[in-house]
């Protein structure tokens, strides 16, 4: 048996999972049934188009099994006004609630965010969840300490990021400008492998940033504690964050206790049609 498997009572031989295979190795002969060479097995990407375009439910594959691929509910589609609507209304939250995020709600989260697009399909994007708003206490601390040093080493620093001496001053007075009291954070971090890494964990971030309102959660990219685990391999280890895995990117997560009433504007686009 090979890596797809057809239900030959559904199929129609239609072809249309030949014609959606990326790989473009299911072959469907003629009148036959489809199939994939066995040679040819080692080049599927696992991306499991073939068994979600099949209108029938007649073909599933060993590694993206029919049972495990529920059908799309139309019902529950949004219109585009729906959806502009969900994007527009996005906030970072930088204030949080005196409540821990419970780690069943943290794994839902991530369980979603896994089902982003990655380049190839490789699906290398991994996940560390910090809690606890004593050890963030400390990470905004180290993030702080390191990029004071940053600045003091390269004044210019401040030329391109000129909000940075006032987050400093800021923090200097008990305020956490750095990760705001959240109660957690997560880091999505890849593999050097992974040869889009980057946006890869940036997209699968992304999904969650926009998932996290659903239930109940508020998010912020977490850009100066980013930045400081980048200066320091020492601080990135001692986040959990894999040594092999250069790229990463941390995002705070936490019960907002603020709530917006407008959607703000923002620069109109830059657009070039050729
Ligand atoms: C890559 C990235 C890094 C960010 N880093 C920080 C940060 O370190 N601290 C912070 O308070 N906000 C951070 N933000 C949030 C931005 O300031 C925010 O997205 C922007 O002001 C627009 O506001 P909105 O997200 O509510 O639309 C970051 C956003 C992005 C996309």
């Amino acid at each position: 048996m090979g890596i797809i498997t057809i239900d030959e009572s559904k199929c129609t031989k239609d072809g249309v999972c030949a014609r959606e295979c990326m790989a473009g190795i299911i072959r469907q002969p003629e009148g036959d049934y489809p199939r994939i060479a066995e040679r040819h097995e080692v080049l599927c990407r696992l991306c499991g188009h073939c068994v979600a375009v099949c209108p029938h439910g007649a073909l599933s594959h060993e590694a993206v099994r029919i049972d495990d691929s529920p059908p799309i509910k139309s019902e529950l589609g949004i219109s585009e006004a729906q959806a502009v609507h969900f994007l527009r209304s996005r906030r970072s939250i930088r204030s949080y609630k005196d409540k821990p995020v419970e780690r069943e709600t943290i794994q839902r989260l991530i369980e979603v965010a896994r089902y982003a697009p990655t380049a190839g399909n490789t699906q290398l994007v991994e996940w560390v969840v910090i809690s606890g708003k004593a050890r963030i206490g400390e990470i905004a601390a180290e993030t702080a300490r390191s990029l004071r040093e940053a600045l003091d080493k390269n004044p210019s620093l401040a030329v391109s990021a000129p909000y940075l001496p006032g987050v400093l001053a800021t923090f200097d007075t008990g305020c956490d400008s750095m990760l705001w009291n959240a109660p957690a954070l997560l880091i999505a971090s890849a593999p050097a492998g992974a040869i889009n890494g980057m946006v890869d964990l940036t997209i699968a971030l992304s999904s969650l940033d926009l998932l996290a309102p659903a239930m109940g959660l508020g998010t912020c990219w977490a850009g100066l504690l980013q930045r400081a685990i980048l200066s320091s391999p020492s601080f990135k280890e001692s986040l959990g964050v894999p040594p092999a895995h250069p790229h990463h990117y941390p995002m705070m997560i936490g019960y907002p206790n603020v709530k917006f009433y407008r959607l703000p504007e923002r620069k109109p686009p830059k657009i070039t049609f050729r």
